[in-house]
């Protein structure tokens, strides 16, 4: 199964590319960047990966994220996930990134997008894999800096797949960014939001009806309500779906515990993705093993889950085809 796995041709949806640094790169970057970190060493670092709920590892995420300074750095950051999800057989990444947690800092947007975008170019010509950037905004700042962002990013709209919402949920309803998300759509961008990963299943329907999303990240919570689910499998509104994640912020016991299984058999698009690997215990493959191993799923379902994902990436229709 394992081999199977490896080789089967998969999209992922949901990948958060701050979340993909792992304590090595940390290490390396806090000292060519002459930063000290509040970890001794590796396992000081693993050992505070320990999360109650989504705030705490955001607060560790926020921090990590502080090596993050210069075009080189962004650009090593992601080209160390591409190799890594690529040995995987991950062929296509939907990148989420958080620009505005990068310029509180004092890090330019210009810094971000040229290091993410030279590894993005350079992963297109060297390993055959493609990537979608989607620009995130977090939902726990002011709306009014989201609208500057997206007007700020404007050199960077044409390389733009679409807009993102994430951070801290609880509290922070979507329906906040109507008009940030009405704006992005007029741009011709598309949209997703995380919506029903801690908070309740109302958000998944809020991000539907006043941000637009064509899909939703996580949407976990919506089996807490049948008409949405209704709704979800009529429309079949594509869910990127993290059980690892779930699980190391609490919102299960174990992947034995997670609605994936009720999901797919309610008839909804699930895809399979793995958020913030560093942090979560692991890539894609590591996501889809723990699937195989709680679920007892087989290769068809994981054959049917791949076809899912590549038919919603955000790639080039020539690019779709090759991967179906
Ligand atoms: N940012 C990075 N990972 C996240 C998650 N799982 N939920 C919300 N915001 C995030
Ligand atoms: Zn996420």
């Amino acid at each position: 199964m394992r081999d199977f796995l490896q080789r089967l041709p998969k999209a992922e949806l949901h990948l958060h590319i701050e979340g993909t640094l792992e304590p090595e790169l940390m290490f390396r970057l806090a000292e060519r960047n002459h930063i000290a970190l509040p970890y001794a060493d590796i396992d000081e670092v693993t050992e505070a990966y320990r999360f109650r709920h989504l705030q705490e590892f955001l607060d560790l995420y926020y921090q990590g994220m502080d090596v993050l300074r210069t075009p080189r750095d962004f650009h090593d950051l992601a080209m160390d996930y591409f190799v890594r999800a690529r040995n995987e057989g991950v062929m296509h990444i939907d990148m989420h990134f958080d620009p505005q947690a990068h310029m509180q800092r004092g890090v330019p947007l210009a810094s971000v997008m040229q290091g993410l975008l030279s590894a993005v170019r350079h992963a297109e010509r060297t390993l055959d894999l493609s990537v979608g950037l989607i620009m995130a905004f977090l939902r726990d700042r002011p709306v009014a800096e989201a609208a500057a962002l997206l007007e700020q990013a404007r050199d960077y709209w044409p390389y733009l797949s679409a807009v993102g919402l994430d951070s801290a949920e609880r509290g922070y309803p979507p329906g906040r960014f109507a008009d940030v998300f009405a704006r992005a759509g007029e741009l011709g961008l598309a949209r997703v939001a995380h919506a029903g990963e801690e908070g309740p299943a109302a958000y998944v329907r809020e991000a539907l009806d006043e941000l637009g999303v064509e899909r939703i990240d996580h949407g976990v919570q919506c089996m807490a309500d049948e008409a949405l689910v209704e709704r979800l499998r009529r429309e079949q509104t594509v869910l990127t779906v993290c059980p690892l994640s779930n699980v190391s912020l609490g919102i299960y016991a174990a992947v034995t515990e997670h609605p994936l299984p009720a999901m797919w058999e309610a008839g909804l698009n699930v895809t399979l993705s793995s958020d913030d690997p560093a942090y979560f215990g692991g890539g894609m493959l590591s996501n889809h093993l723990a699937c195989a191993e709680a679920f007892g799923w087989g290769k068809s379902t994981f054959l049917s889950l791949g076809r899912s994902a590549i038919s919603a990436g955000f790639m080039p229709e020539a690019r779709r085809q090759t991967l179906l």
